[in-house]
């Protein structure tokens, strides 16, 4: 799978270079690009943001930036998702649905969003990741990226994936390794047999 995200802080994702994503990306079950929208600037400045109209707090990330980074990885099969707290919210359901598509283009806003043109010309589906506003749309698509790679194909054992769909794909039971005993804890009895 290969996963594009358009970002104006790709510094930010150095956290799923770690642990299970990180040998995914090592062992080439899946590939992540990070585009600087950034580097789309046609400014002197590298401006990339400006007041919004009718004014209000905040910057709002120019249209022109965010269409061109887009453009520059753009397929016709790729699914495209934009990060935002107005977007429906992530549940498994989604994640494993979005673990079917060869080619993720995440978008992630910041500051107070983007220009709503370049959002309606693109149409990507909306996600948001639970019901509170975050600096950015960064954390989300990490979220994303963590909950989706999970299902690509030989990144966890096929044991993990089927205990949890038998499960409701929802939370396990709880777990217990040595020692027998800890802080005067024991193991449950019915897990000793086995
Ligand atoms: N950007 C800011 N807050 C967000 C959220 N809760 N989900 C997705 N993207 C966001």
């Amino acid at each position: 799978m290969k996963i594009d995200i358009l970002t104006l802080f790709p510094e930010g994702f150095e956290p799923i270079k770690q642990s299970i994503i990180g040998r995914a990306v090592e062992s080439k079950k899946i590939d992540i690009n990070l585009i600087n929208i950034r580097d789309f600037s046609k400014d002197k400045h590298k401006k990339v943001d400006d007041t919004p109209y009718g004014g209000g707090a905040g910057m709002v990330i120019k249209p022109d930036v965010v269409y061109d980074s887009y453009k520059s990885v753009y397929e016709p099969d790729a699914k495209v998702i934009y990060l935002t707290p107005q977007g429906k919210t992530l549940n498994q359901k989604k994640v494993q649905e979005l673990s079917e598509y060869k080619h993720l283009i995440l978008i992630c806003g910041h500051y107070e969003g983007i220009d709503q043109r370049v959002i309606d010309e693109i149409a990507p589906e909306e996600i948001s990741i639970g019901d509170y506003v975050l600096t950015g749309g960064e954390l989300p698509a990490m979220v994303i990226i963590d909950a989706v790679t999970r299902y690509v194909e030989g990144v966890l054992n096929k044991e993990s994936i089927k205990e949890e769909s038998f499960n409701n794909n929802l939370l396990e039971y709880p777990q217990y390794t040595r020692p027998e005993i800890f802080l005067g804890r024991k193991v449950p009895e019915v897990l000793m047999s086995r």
